[in-house]
């Protein structure tokens, strides 16, 4: 168990830690309304595949609880808004929308039923995906640490720990599993430009933790690979394509490329909810911009000289072709292709 929690209902809202002012303060702002929730995952206080599915469907059970007072018309109306309100708030992490396609099924079964017992239905839904994120993340750190030797060091890029996750993690949650079980772990983290979600979160998890950890400027993890002993890679995903392409934080295809160079294994942690069965390949998957202050500078700190152009894509696409195995909660699938996503898949 973490010292912290990514997101929690306290009494009916939503609390979420805002991630955006780790690791200097935890702040854990409260949210009542679909509007804030989709805000506030627009604005990353909320960030991580997993945990914007959760915050998303949480954004849905309590404009239902603000609305359960109010005619079924207006009822209907006003979660039909708050479905697209959240849908449109990030675009790449396909978590998004199976976490809302998930709670729209469970709105039209409770069709009949009056607005207070609808407004549980979906508070009951919106608890047990978060619930399951964690049994899943665990049924991955399993898998993913008999990867792993018994003594050795991992890479990673981005957060995809318990900050990103219900609890426990995608990524960080192998390598949890792995220390658990008696592993030496030693971490080497990526500070992830440009939002630094490597240097400000995963390092901070970490440490919290006493996992040993190494935090290094992206532009090291090359030079690293070829100097010591990397053991693996291990990254989460927003999506992974019906043919294996993965999309994760910016910078993670660069991860790829180098691994493969140094012959290190490139492992991907992704519960199957991440992976979209709709989107053929990683050309298909939308790639997320985000303001160019960020690249510009950090934290009200400009470095880039005025009237620069920026370009600020905050996904990449990394070829199946790169990743060693995706780790599911299913079990490991090596070298994904179309036919092995499909067997995961049970399709
Ligand atoms: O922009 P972010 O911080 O939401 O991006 C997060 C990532 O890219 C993670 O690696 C991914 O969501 C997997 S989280 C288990």
């Amino acid at each position: 168990m973490t010292a912290f929690h990514t997101l929690r209902w306290v009494d009916d809202s939503l609390e979420l830690l805002d991630q955006r002012l780790l690791p200097a303060r935890l702040e854990y702002p409260r949210f009542t309304n679909a509007e804030a929730v989709a805000g506030a995952i627009r604005d990353l206080v909320v960030r991580g595949a997993p945990a914007i599915g959760c915050a998303a469907a949480y954004g849905i059970a309590v404009e239902a609880r603000r609305l359960r007072g109010q005619s079924t018309g207006q009822f209907d109306a006003g979660l039909k808004q708050a479905f697209d309100v959240l849908g449109a708030s990030r675009p790449t992490a396909v978590n998004l929308q199976w976490a809302l396609d998930r709670m729209r099924r469970q709105l039209d079964g409770s069709a009949g039923l009056d607005n207070s017992a609808r407004a549980n239905v979906l508070l009951i839904a919106a608890r047990t995906i978060a619930d399951e994120d964690v049994r899943i993340n665990r049924a991955m750190g399993t898998h993913g640490a008999a990867l792993l030797p018994d003594v050795c060091c991992v890479m990673t890029h981005c957060n995809a720990g318990a900050l990103a996750t219900a609890g426990h993690g995608t990524a960080l949650g192998i390598i949890r599993s792995a220390t658990s079980a008696g592993k030496k772990i030693e971490v080497i983290v990526n500070e992830t430009r440009p939002f630094l979600q490597g240097a400000r979160l995963t390092a901070w998890e970490l440490q919290q933790d006493g996992i040993p950890v190494t935090l290094i400027a992206d532009s090291a993890a090359g030079h690293l690979m070829g100097q010591r002993s990397i053991d693996a890679v291990i990254v989460g995903a927003d999506r992974v394509a019906a043919n294996g392409d993965v999309a994760n934080k910016i910078g993670t295809y660069m991860m790829a490329v180098l691994a493969r160079r140094h012959g290190i294994p490139f492992y991907v942690a992704c519960p199957l909810s991440t992976i979209d069965p709709d989107t053929p390949d990683g050309r298909a998957i939308p790639i997320e911009e985000r303001s160019t202050g960020e690249v510009a500078g950090y934290g009200g700190m400009r470095w880039a000289p005025q009237d620069i152009r920026i370009c600020n894509p905050v996904f990449d696409v990394t070829p199946a072709e790169l990743v060693t195995a995706l780790i599911t909660e299913r079990g490991v699938l090596d070298s994904p292709s179309p036919a092995g996503i499909r067997e995961l898949l049970g399709r």
